[in-house]
């Protein structure tokens, strides 16, 4: 864990964590980070806590220590949003502190009950203010839905501090820089890909939550925006606002300027024509990205799609129906509603189609929207005139992506 001073009396407290399934579902390649944070006036406050996963609240507590803060002079626990990575670690701090109360959203307040037993709680709405004196003051604003419903920003006055909780938030473990003036511009491209990441894996389903949530961001005169996980903004913190908008058009269907091929092959009839559309596409100078199903985690599925402008999908029937781990991929991107993608199939079958019918059936009852090309079907090994047919629809693929293609 380490310990950052944002300002005066306000102190990061930062751990990453990996090797863990996010949410019980999501394999994180570059693990998380989980951030705490310490307002002191004559009152102190922590917004968020940090041992959700590794059980170690003395973890937690001999670094309040290092700061000069005793973990039983905390007088309220600040739950911008009950998910247990940033509220597991209630319980264990009632049994070192009797006398704390817990401020949150209404919505909260029940799963604070219903998860740690808790009541001693004080419920806040739009606006209300808590002054924790020596000019500390911190005023609380629901944005429900970002993620579960309960969640709000907390903003200190003094120092213009957005704690922004899972909004603006991003994957990837922290090394030695936790303060976007610090990074690397590796480090820049690695915590903007880890943000795609956790904005696409955990946050996509909320989108238009999503965008209220930055238009009441640009309500508050920002300094820094303080998230629940990876860098804290003080420089610059338009760039993650900006960031998010744009993330947020992925999910209706803009992207980066690149192609993914989700596919899956049983007996390389279908891989084959996979690799002639890679060829197709290096010609034009187009980047593309393979995921091959089911080898590829759903983290990395989801995330690689929801940036990209065009998609290829290519894969045979099986048993009268889609390629069962190709149509688990788009079921999951249907439940994460990602929509309004151009997109291009093709596949190979053998005693019968029936891929298409399931993929148009996966489309029509997640909302999706895609925007389809016609597909290409070829019975066994794809002939040289299906190639031929399988290139135009790449042509026609690139051409439609081109209106979608939203760089940051
Ligand atoms: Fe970082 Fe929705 O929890």
């Amino acid at each position: 864990m380490k310990k950052l001073k944002i300002a005066d009396g306000i102190y990061m407290l930062t751990m990453n964590v990996e090797d863990i399934l996010f949410e019980g579902i999501w394999e994180i390649a570059n693990g998380v980070t989980l951030n705490s944070y310490i307002v002191q006036g004559e009152k102190t406050a922590i917004i968020d806590g940090v041992i959700g996963w590794d059980g170690i609240p003395e973890t937690l507590y001999k670094n309040l220590e290092e700061i000069g803060v005793e973990p039983g002079s905390i007088d309220y626990l600040i739950v911008n949003h009950m998910e247990p990575d940033h509220s597991g670690w209630i319980s264990n701090f009632r049994k070192i502190k009797d006398d704390f109360t817990i401020i949150c959203t209404d919505r909260a307040a029940k799963l604070v009950t219903s998860f740690y037993g808790e009541d001693k709680v004080r419920i806040v709405k739009e606006g209300d203010i808590l002054d924790l004196g020596k000019g500390r003051v911190l005023s609380f604003h629901p944005v429900p839905n970002v993620h579960w419903p309960d969640t709000m920003y907390t903003y200190e006055r003094s120092t213009k501090t957005l704690f922004s909780c899972d909004m603006f938030g991003a994957f990837g473990k922290m090394g030695e820089h936790c303060f976007d003036d610090e990074l690397t511009p590796e480090e820049v491209e690695f915590f903007e890909d880890e943000g795609i990441r956790y904005y696409s894996n955990v946050m996509a389903t909320f989108t238009p939550s999503l965008r209220k949530a930055i238009e009441k961001a640009k309500m508050f005169e920002i300094n820094i925006i303080a998230p629940g996980h990876g860098p804290v903004y003080r420089k610059k913190p338009q760039k993650i606002m900006d960031d998010y908008s744009r993330f947020s058009l992925y999910a209706d269907g803009a992207g980066k300027d690149e192609v993914t091929i989700l596919w899956g092959s049983m007996y390389g009839m279908t891989a084959k024509a996979v690799d002639f559309a890679e060829v197709i596409l290096k010609r034009k100078g187009i980047k593309y990205n393979k995921l091959e199903m089911p080898l590829e985690s759903d983290s990395e599925m989801v995330a690689t799609v929801f940036k990209s402008a065009g998609i290829i999908i290519a894969a045979p029937t099986y048993e009268y129906e889609l390629f069962p781990p190709v149509a688990a991929a788009l079921n999951e991107l249907g439940r994460k509603r990602i929509a309004g993608k151009a997109a291009f199939r093709f596949g190979s079958y053998g005693w019968s189609g029936g891929a298409e019918k399931e993929m148009k059936e996966i489309i029509e009852r997640n909302k999706m929207n895609w925007d389809l090309i016609e597909s290409v079907e070829f019975e066994g090994m794809p002939r040289e005139e299906d190639l031929v047919r399988v290139e135009a629809g790449i042509l026609a693929l690139i051409e439609k992506m081109r209106g979608k293609v939203v760089e940051g």
